[in-house]
């Protein structure tokens, strides 16, 4: 397994071939925390919402982990085994998700979810599941994320609904 300081080098090519800005794809800290997040929890299956440059999914998949990624947008070029990748609004991606019967230990949450998608997601967590919701700061979409899926969090036990802090600079 490739340790931190490499997956932080593929970090930073990724932003150098896309010509993208720092700010739009997980920071130097948010891809620390996700590592040990993963090896901590033993997580083995992720469902993630906006893959934009692919940076959390890339953490993932190379801690091991298989990702299945939704983005409206098509700026993802980070080919690996473990990412199944998705280029659709979470809506659907949610719905076919269901429709595949999978499951999963993790979610991480870098979109809007739609009010439709909020117990659809719930309802993809094994039990013990973690959901790490991204942006958690003021009224930010991590913020808004995690209020809208706490009101469905006791249906199934959710080991916990981590807000991600993420300080832009
Ligand atoms: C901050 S970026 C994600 C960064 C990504 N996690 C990374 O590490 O590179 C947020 C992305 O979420 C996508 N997004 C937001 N809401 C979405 C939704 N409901 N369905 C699909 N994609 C969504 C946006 O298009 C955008 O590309």
């Amino acid at each position: 397994m490739k340790s931190l300081s490499e997956l932080l080098d593929i970090r930073a090519k990724l932003i150098k071939d896309n010509q993208e800005s720092e700010s739009r794809t997980i920071n130097d800290d948010d891809c620390a925390f996700l590592y040990n997040f993963i090896k901590l929890h033993a997580v083995t299956t992720a469902v993630e919402i906006g893959t934009w440059l692919g940076t959390s999914a890339m953490i993932m998949a190379e801690c091991g982990v298989e990702v299945w990624t939704c983005d409206q947008h098509k700026m993802f070029t980070y080919k690996h085994p473990k990412i199944h990748y998705y280029n659709m609004w979470s809506t659907a991606f949610l719905k076919k998700l269901k429709k595949d019967k999978l499951k999963f230990d993790m979610a991480f949450l870098d979109g809007r979810l739609m009010n439709e998608d909020v117990k659809r997601m719930v309802k993809l967590l094994n039990s013990k599941a973690s959901i790490l919701t991204h942006d958690y700061m003021g009224n930010a979409k991590g913020v808004r994320n995690f209020k809208s899926l706490k009101k469905y969090i006791g249906e199934i036990e959710v080991h916990g609904v981590i807000g991600v802090t993420c300080l832009k600079k």
